[in-house]
């Protein structure tokens, strides 16, 4: 086991009953108070990505715009903003899906992405995979592709082997239940 992911899963905070009664919220803003701890997650992204041809870094908003940029950086790729309804200023693709409290939507600028450019997904935690499926069929519409779908946290029961619409999701840690 690679030390760096005890300090990862200690620097996690959860907060039980947030944002709504019974969901434990698993919040990364305290591991990113830990430069080193925080330098350390995304070493192990890039570890894992370099040498995998990644053209771009998609990132989901919100928490996926604090780890995608650096990984994007460090894998000298693309950053490509994956955003809420309404924010993105040209023409866009949006799916709709489902969350654990509530409905959402993720955006994407037409021309973000080329024809099989390769693409990482990032964001801070995978629970039901409705919003990394969303995630997915947006850059597939694009007519690029999927490399991995990667996160800082996933729910136990996913494993590293669990896939969302065919595409291998890997996460760092198990959340805090
Ligand atoms: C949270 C989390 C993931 C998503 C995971 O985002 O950051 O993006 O839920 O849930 P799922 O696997 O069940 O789809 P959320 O939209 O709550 O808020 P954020 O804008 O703070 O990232
Ligand atoms: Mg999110």
């Amino acid at each position: 086991l690679d030390p760096r992911l005890k300090a990862i899963t200690s620097s996690i905070r959860v907060v039980p009953n947030f944002p709504k009664p019974g969901i434990m919220f698993n919040d990364i803003t305290t591991l990113l108070l830990k430069p080193k701890v925080f330098k350390d997650a995304i070493d192990m992204f890039v570890e894992r990505y370099k040498g995998m041809h990644i053209d771009a870094v998609a990132g989901i908003e919100a928490r996926g715009f604090i780890f995608g940029p650096p990984i994007a950086l460090a894998l000298n790729a693309k950053f490509v903003p994956l955003r809420k309804p309404k924010k993105l200023p040209g023409e866009v693709i949006s799916e709709k899906y489902v969350l654990e409290y509530g409905k959402d939507c993720l955006e994407m600028h037409v021309g973000a992405l080329q024809a099989h450019e390769r693409v990482l997904i990032i964001d801070d935690l995978v629970a039901t995979g409705g919003t990394l499926s969303a995630a997915i069929s947006l850059i597939e519409r694009a007519g690029a592709e999927v490399v991995e779908c990667a996160c800082l946290l996933g729910i136990p029961k996913f494993n590293d082997s669990c896939k969302v619409n065919g595409k291998p999701v890997h996460f760092l840690v198990d959340c805090l239940m």
